[in-house]
């Protein structure tokens, strides 16, 4: 079989890509350009047929509305057509490889789809008698068995929403343990390298955060935690693996010293994808871990929620953990303990997180997951994990700097810096130039404790020939920025939008369509 050369061709240069006549619409090809939904259409057009609205006498009074409403007017095939095209210009896990970091954007097997959609699971109603719901109860259950052997804890709160929810509910959790005993600690120390979420939930849960620094080698200064640890000090935050993509062998050691000093552990387990069936947090002291469902057990992501964010606990926390929870009984009955349940069995509850039992299309994707990977198959996940990362960060460490390079093997993410490229040329410039070359960028500027940070974590999910694709695409745009190739930093030439200012996209965000408001962004 022979490749029929007259159509597009990777190899084809830029000038001969761009090269080409204007066309009418804007549109090329099959990328169109799409209009505003309120440039579509009139305020005139509706997308059923009403009969005549009846005369009736108006009961609104002064709260009548008295100018338009000014919604759009769509048919309904302008308005399928108007959203299918803008999700074609959409860049999705569906599509590629995912590159962005400390995000695990890896495969959602569409066997978990189908077991979300199983009306016995999908269409239940929360208040349901517990009678008739013991399969959902049983599969909340299971998922909770499951993440309790995979990290060698006792209890699971399974209700909180997300990975920050997760932490909210753990703290809430040792909050609830040092009151009482009496104890009115103030203080939680997280390293310099935590994700945002760490400290902002500190301090909502009415903490004075401190940093703790990190070594020289990206891991936890353990000496210096030891030395600000002390009677005032609640909890140390720690996520392992951290943010720079490596494993906190001291872990043990840092609980240790904080529970000696009187602290409770919490560790973030957002990166849990790396260490599945190879480490127990359980096992290094870990008091509370949150576990991002939807990053480690294939759970789709949902732009800040509704993901699912279970929380293990310690035998020392199980006992303020929130209602409602499922128990199962010896006879294999499941029962809901909540407020009138509870009783001098849980009565140390701190409340509830969230009005039900929590997310219910995540927990049957994740067991359908788990169930179908078996412990082998997790165990074999995380370590395909990281073998991809290592496999980046070497393929790449000579053409980016790797500023942890030398701390022996990665776990589950690839760090580079902006170190070494030409003057002028950023982090930013490399993102705009993965794009054209048709990747998501990789995560940038984080973790904030490396210049010009990129994060790349590639998951297991990607095959060795995707990954070779990859590396050579960020390769090529990495030796751009370093020879100072101009092009670069009008990137991206071939998305559907170019460049924006960023900072004023930030700062000055037009986020309601009003007719000024498009003047006022066109200023
Ligand atoms: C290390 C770390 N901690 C916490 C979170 C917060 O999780 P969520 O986005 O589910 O709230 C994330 C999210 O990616 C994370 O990477």
């Amino acid at each position: 079989m022979t490749i029929n050369e007259s159509g597009w061709r990777p190899q084809m240069s830029m000038s001969e890509r761009v090269a080409g006549p204007v066309t009418a619409t804007g549109n090329r090809a099959l990328m169109l350009e799409e209009p505003l939904i309120f440039e579509i259409g009139g305020s005139s057009t509706t997308g059923v047929d009403l009969p005549p609205a009846p005369q009736v006498p108006g009961r609104l009074g002064t709260l009548a509305r008295k100018s338009p409403v000014g919604l759009p007017g769509l048919s309904e095939p302008e308005a399928v057509r108007h959203y299918t095209r803008l999700s074609r210009q959409n860049y999705a896990i569906d599509l590629g490889l995912f590159p962005l970091g400390s995000c695990t954007m890896k495969h959602n097997p569409r066997l978990n789809e189908k077991v979300a959609r199983l009306p016995g699971f999908a269409d239940l109603h929360p208040l349901a008698p517990v009678a008739t719901v013991q399969g959902a109860l049983g599969v909340i259950h299971e998922l909770g068995e499951w993440l309790k052997a995979l990290t060698g804890m006792p209890a699971v709160a399974m209700s909180p929403k997300a990975g920050a929810h997760g932490e909210l509910c753990g703290l809430l959790c040792i909050r609830a343990a040092l009151e009482a005993r009496g104890d009115a600690r103030q203080v939680v120390l997280v390293p310099e390298s935590a994700h945002g979420t760490n400290p902002a939930t500190a301090a909502f849960a009415g903490y004075r955060v401190e940093n703790i620094p990190a070594t020289e080698d990206g891991r936890v200064d353990l000496a210096a935690l030891e030395r600000r640890l002390g009677p005032d000090i609640a909890a140390v935050m720690i996520t392992n693996p951290n943010t720079c993509g490596l494993f906190e062998r001291d872990m043990k050691n840092i609980a240790d010293a904080a529970h000696a000093a009187g602290a409770l552990v919490y560790c973030d387990g957002a990166n849990f994808n790396a260490i599945v069936g190879r480490v127990r947090p359980g096992d290094l002291g870990v008091d509370a871990m949150h576990i991002n469902l939807h990053k480690t057990f294939s759970t789709p992501h949902g732009g800040g929620g509704p993901g699912s964010g279970p929380v293990v606990l310690s035998a020392a926390l199980a006992p303020f953990a929130p209602l409602p929870f499922v128990e199962r009984d010896a006879e294999g009955v499941y029962h809901l303990i909540e407020e009138e349940t509870a009783g001098e069995h849980h009565g140390g509850s701190f409340g509830r997180m969230v009005a039900f039992h929590g997310q219910m299309g995540m927990f049957t994707r994740a067991l359908a997951y788990i169930l179908s990977h078996g412990a082998d198959g997790l165990r074999q996940a995380s370590g395909d994990a990281v073998l991809n990362a290592n496999y980046v960060l070497r393929s790449l460490d000579d053409v980016l700097d790797a500023p942890f390079g030398a701390s022996g093997p990665c776990m589950h993410e690839a760090l580079f810096s902006d170190k070494g490229l030409a003057e002028g040329f950023t982090t930013l410039d490399i993102a705009k130039g993965l794009i054209d070359e048709g990747y998501h960028p990789m995560t940038m500027y984080f973790p904030l404790v490396v210049h010009g940070a990129m994060l790349v974590e590639p998951t297991e999910t990607e095959s060795k020939a995707a990954l070779d694709q990859f590396i050579g695409a960020l390769r090529s745009v990495a030796e751009r920025a370093k020879a100072g190739d101009e092009a670069l930093k009008g990137a991206p030439w071939y998305a559907p939008r170019r460049r924006l200012d960023e900072t004023l996209a930030a700062r000055r965000p037009v986020l309601a369509w009003r007719e000024e408001a498009l003047d006022e962004a066109a200023e």
